[in-house]
């Protein structure tokens, strides 16, 4: 199957599906309230600094697939809201275009916009041998990052995706040495795609030379599960089970966000992020930023309107928990209380 097709199928199951984890785990995250905050709620600042760039508020607009009739309309939309609103933009997998060049456009689309932070993105998998797939060279990587003028590459490591995903590549053997050789020429961001990443791994990226890790836990978008629906399509009885099996693999969202901060890299929260009070969560666990995936993207398929309007209001949102627990600005909530409850304390 094309990796176009695939991709149009990944879109039409994240829309129609029920595709997120069974628990989502910024629920069990409580934050403090204070009675008395001391301060004017129309005063409070959202601005953050990540890795040199100026953002109004800590959010990316999270990967999300390119490379097929519909990717460029997704990604106009929401370059076009991050030029606009000043925040982050990370693009979907640019693995499409390396293979046809026809699809390039729909990712240099968001050359056109002026956005603090840009993020390439390409599949850990694909840095390394798979059966009759060869690595991507480093000239390759070259080539993505300015096919969209981006500040970083996003290296997702998927595996859990790829091990149920019909045609998935199996072979993880070297990917940490390709990120290293990557991490030597170009800045290199890495993320997952809905399992998190561990305090372990974190550390491994970090010696690595990764600059920033994306947490992408558990907790939102379940690509096991949306595996799952392709594989029963497929009438592919053994996916189709491994896909139930591993729904709700991974390490929830916010225990990823507090394990990666332990290297004091700059850490993205991501997984199941839906509006302004998780952003606030992820922020006071010790993120510099989240990022956004599958809330936005109904709307990012019908117009930068939608979106706009959608992260004005998660941006609102935010600016209400600085105000109830009384931060002036994103340092301040970075250190304000917080508590796990219920499914977290186990993870404790
Ligand atoms: C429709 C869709 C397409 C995605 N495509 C990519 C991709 O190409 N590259 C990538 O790194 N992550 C991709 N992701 C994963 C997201 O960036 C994110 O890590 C994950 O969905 C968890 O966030 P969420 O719960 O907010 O969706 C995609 C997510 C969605 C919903």
């Amino acid at each position: 199957m094309s990796i176009k097709k695939r991709k149009a199928e990944h879109i039409e199951i994240c829309l129609n599906e029920k595709v997120d984890s069974d628990h989502n785990y910024w629920n069990d995250v409580r934050l403090v309230h204070n009675a008395l905050p001391e301060i004017n709620k129309n005063e409070i600042n959202t601005r953050i600094d990540f890795l040199g760039k100026q953002l109004e508020y800590p959010i990316f607009i999270g990967a999300m697939s390119g490379g097929y009739e519909k990717g460029k309309i997704l990604n106009d939309n929401c370059a076009k809201v991050a030029s606009e609103l000043k925040i982050g933009f990370c693009i979907g997998s640019q693995r499409a275009a390396l293979e046809n060049p026809e699809l390039i456009e729909s990712y240099s689309i968001v050359k056109q916009y002026d956005i603090p932070f840009v993020v390439a993105n390409i599949g850990g998998v694909q840095l390394i041998q798979q059966d009759d797939k060869s690595p991507l060279t480093l000239d390759q990587i070259e080539k993505i990052i300015n096919m969209i003028g981006a500040d970083a590459v996003a290296i997702h490591l998927n595996l859990a995706h790829e091990t149920v995903q019909p045609e998935g590549d199996q072979n993880a053997k070297g990917i940490l040495k390709a990120i290293t050789q990557v991490a030597q020429r170009f800045p290199v961001i890495v993320k997952e795609a809905g399992s998190g990443i561990s305090k372990e791994v974190a550390f491994l990226l970090k010696d690595a030379g990764v600059k920033a890790i994306e947490v992408s836990g558990l907790s939102g978008t379940s690509w096991t599960a949306v595996e799952y629906y392709r594989a029963k399509a497929q009438k592919n009885k053994n996916k189709e089970r491994l896909g139930k099996l591993f729904w709700n693999w991974g390490i929830p969202s916010p225990i990823s966000v507090l394990e990666c901060k332990a290297t004091n890299l700059p850490v993205i929260g991501s997984g199941g992020i839906r509006n302004g009070l998780d952003v606030a969560k992820a922020i006071a666990l010790g993120a510099d930023s989240v990022s956004i995936a599958k809330s936005l993207l109904k709307n990012a398929l019908k117009s930068s309107e939608d979106v706009k309007k959608q992260i004005e209001i998660i941006g609102e949102e935010l600016k209400v928990a600085m105000f109830l627990t009384g931060c002036k600005n994103i340092e301040e909530l970075q250190k304000t209380r917080y508590v796990l409850t219920r499914k977290l304390k186990s993870w404790n």
